[in-house]
């Protein structure tokens, strides 16, 4: 089912510091930050040649990653991101298993403008787990 790792989403409390490591100590490339107000975060891509790291700073007071980042207070991976051809036949394969799909169950837009799940963390290693239909 699961192709392409697409990303893996790093929480951060403070971007500027975030990218400035990522920039100095391993001289990588990474992109403006983008606010993503409907998503409560602020987002900044790290390009390598086989996928992406993603920073994500929380932006407004009911962001997703506050509580998190209250948990781990010098941030920490977030959640891992896989491709899939088709997130409906997937979806409905990992429910038919067991797997709890977090929210309604409804893909939503994603941070690329692409359909995306969150799949529970107990379900999966302790690691929240996006799909991502590309
Ligand atoms: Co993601």
């Amino acid at each position: 089912m699961i192709g392409r790792l697409n990303h893996v989403a790093i929480a951060v409390r403070d971007l500027n510091a975030a990218v400035a490591t990522y920039k100095n100590a391993l001289g990588a490339k990474v992109s403006e930050a983008t606010a993503q107000p409907e998503h409560g975060v602020t987002v900044v891509f790290v390009e390598l040649p086989n996928t992406k790291i993603e920073f994500l700073e929380p932006l407004g007071e009911n962001s997703p990653i506050a509580k998190f980042l209250e948990r781990n207070p010098d941030g920490g991976i977030h959640h891992v991101c896989y491709e899939v051809d088709d997130i409906i036949a997937a979806r409905d394969q990992l429910k038919s298993r067991g797997a709890r799909v977090l929210g309604d169950g409804n893909p939503k837009i994603g941070a690329h403008g692409k359909p995306v799940l969150f799949l529970h963390p107990k379900d999966f290693l302790g690691t929240l787990t996006e799909l991502e239909q590309v």
